[in-house]
């Protein structure tokens, strides 16, 4: 099917990895809605990307841990661009502190954004996902949510949630034709969990590799699903 005129909407699409889908989305004839926890942030990122790449881009501020603003930034792509045929769950945050000096708030945090927000936003677009003629849900995990790591506790807790929403969600809607995939990422170099951006470069995973795996599994026919996909660095530094 030609991508042209499609509707995707990117949770998290301000920065790093979810910057790097819309961009690539626009590239590729999609009309992008974009989100980030503020507008100022949203809107800066469409009207950068409308510069950059060009086509139809659209800033939404939307927390996906709030249920009612998830609701919000799929009903406003709707009835601004017609429809929507792809949802990119990608927004995510990391802060990482072994259990015991783990804040409340930063628990809560993880959990509200990696695994509520991918709930909220789902059943927020799944009624609309229903009517497009190729609906896919494209979720941003992480190898952080197969391989455990000292000083991951929320964190892996929230991206092994992902792994188990994700792969039960994909079981019920293929029945009505709706594509779930988990896109599972090793190191990527971006400004996640606070670290300056660069000081991975050289041997991580770049923004738009996650863009490409995210492009490449809207290319598989309709009768093909690729559920899971593990995307990780070639050369990582050797530990110990
Ligand atoms: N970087 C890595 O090494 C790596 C590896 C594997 C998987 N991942 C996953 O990839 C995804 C993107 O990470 P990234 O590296 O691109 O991180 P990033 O550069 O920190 O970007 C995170 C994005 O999520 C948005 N966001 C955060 N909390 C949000 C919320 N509650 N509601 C809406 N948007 C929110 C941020 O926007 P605002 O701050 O403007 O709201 C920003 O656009 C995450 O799910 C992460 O777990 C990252």
């Amino acid at each position: 099917m030609s991508r042209d005129g499609r509707v995707a909407l990117v949770t998290g699409g301000s920065r790093g990895i979810g910057r790097a889908i819309a961009a690539t989305l626009l590239g590729e004839g999609f009309r992008v809605s974009l989100t980030a926890r503020t507008a100022s942030a949203a809107e800066g990122a469409a009207g950068a990307l409308a510069d950059e790449v060009g086509g139809e881009v659209l800033g939404l501020a939307g927390d996906v841990r709030d249920p009612e603003a998830c609701r919000r930034v799929v009903e406003a792509t709707v009835a601004r661009f017609g429809g929507l045929d792809v949802l990119v769950n990608n927004a995510g945050v990391g802060k990482f502190a072994s259990v015991a000096e783990m804040s409340l708030e930063d628990w809560r945090l993880q959990i509200g954004t990696n695994l509520d927000g991918v709930f909220f936003m789902s059943r927020a677009a799944i009624p609309h996902l229903l009517r497009s003629p190729d609906p896919w849900i494209l979720n941003i995990g992480s190898l952080a949510g197969r391989n455990p790591f000292a000083g991951g506790a929320a964190y892996n807790a929230s991206k092994f949630g992902l792994v188990g929403l994700s792969e039960a969600m994909m079981l019920d809607l293929r029945h009505q034709g709706i594509r779930v995939s988990l896109i599972m990422p090793g190191s990527v170099d971006t400004r996640f969990g606070d670290r300056p951006e660069g000081e991975k470069a050289g041997w991580a995973l770049r923004p738009e590799d996650v863009a490409r795996a995210v492009v490449d599994l809207l290319g598989y026919p309709a009768h093909a699903h690729p559920s899971r996909v593990e995307l990780r660095p070639s050369r990582p530094p050797r530990k110990g």
